[in-house]
């Protein structure tokens, strides 16, 4: 059964005439993560600012947990975690006073206050730096304490604004995991510009750009719209690739070949014509028939890069949006 627990419908903020966000509607179900794209300046941050309580909305609404944010900003405030974009945090403090800090402001009873911080540093590996100054930690634990207090309250719904930004590949990994993890039983709602992210943490995506939303669906919608969407690549020996492609050419519904040299062996990738679905058969139907000695071969969903790039730039000529 479906559990919105974040419903935003119609959602516009105008600044001195520069509408940064125009009409976006979203919503986020329990077991969700949505992830929210756009090129810079598309409005992203701004939707998260009036979604959290930060920013007025200039008009539409947003309903948090079934709490109308106009009319219950309190009651809605308490159902959501917040991480601000670059994670500010007041910087002389530890993380431990940090925390008891935030605690107190999101009213959690002192019985359980000092159990729920420990188990909050523990789940985000906080706990060996727990009384060091915020200012003095490394990018990534600054990151963690950002995190820590948007979850201190065990919040259903978590705004999270591009939060493995900077961080090292390890760091970014173990916050996905993190984020996978809380999925299960929040509404997750995150904006990133790391398309793999979109793929290994994503349930749904939204591009916006210029305010607007010009893209909403599955992760494997998004690749669908690729043109390597079940495109096939090989590797060949380097050298073998003009005769194969002159074997290969006698498939129909290939719509072109991209040749790239690699280090030991030469990439072929076919791209089918619009409608194929399954050109990997007809390859290897070929290719078995010859002697030639293929290294690899595999299907590609699509590259998100190459439909967030073909997507956006569409909407960039025409200028800022006037109101
Ligand atoms: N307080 C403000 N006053 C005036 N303009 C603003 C304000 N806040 C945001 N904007 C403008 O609104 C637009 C959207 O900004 P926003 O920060 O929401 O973009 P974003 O999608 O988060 O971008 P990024 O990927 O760079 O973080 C930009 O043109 C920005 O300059
Ligand atoms: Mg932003």
């Amino acid at each position: 059964m479906k559990d919105t627990l974040l419903e935003v419908t119609g959602l516009s903020k105008s600044f001195s005439g520069l509408k940064a966000v125009n009409n976006i509607s979203l919503t986020v179900e329990r077991g969700e993560v949505l992830g929210f794209l756009g090129p810079n300046g598309a409005g992203k941050s701004t939707t998260m600012k009036m979604i959290t309580g930060f920013l007025t909305p200039s008009e539409g609404n947003i309903s948090v947990a079934g709490c109308n944010i106009k009319e219950m900003p309190l009651l809605a405030k308490r159902r959501i975690g917040y991480l601000p974009e670059g994670a500010p945090a007041y910087g002389e403090m530890t993380p431990m006073g940090f925390l008891h800090f935030i605690a107190d402001i999101r009213d959690i009873p002192r019985t359980h206050k000092k159990a729920r911080i420990d188990e909050v540093l523990e789940k985000i590996h906080l706990t060996q730096v727990a009384h060091q100054p915020i200012e003095t930690l490394s990018k990534g634990y600054k990151r963690r304490v950002g995190i820590a207090q948007a979850i201190i309250h065990d919040p259903e719904i978590l705004i999270m604004d591009e939060p493995t930004d900077g961080l090292d590949p390890n760091q970014k990994h173990e916050i996905r995991q993190l984020i996978k993890e809380m999925a299960t039983e929040k509404a997750i709602l995150i904006s990133t510009h790391i398309l793999e992210e979109v793929d290994s943490v994503c349930t749904r995506a939204i591009i916006i750009a210029r305010g607007e939303v010009i893209f909403s669906g599955t992760p494997l919608e998004l690749a669908s719209k690729s043109s390597y969407h079940n495109a096939v690549t090989i590797m060949v020996d380097s050298g073998l690739e003009k005769e194969i492609q002159l074997m290969l050419e006698e498939i129909t519904e290939i719509k072109d070949f991209e040749i790239t040299p690699q280090k030991d062996f030469t990439r072929m990738t076919m791209k089918p014509k619009v409608g194929v679905t399954d050109l990997r058969q007809s390859i290897q139907a070929k290719l078995d028939s010859t002697v030639y000695g293929i290294h690899q071969l595999y299907v590609e969903e699509g590259r998100l890069d190459e439909v967030f790039r073909t997507m956006t730039r569409k909407h960039e000529s025409g200028g800022i949006h006037r109101t």
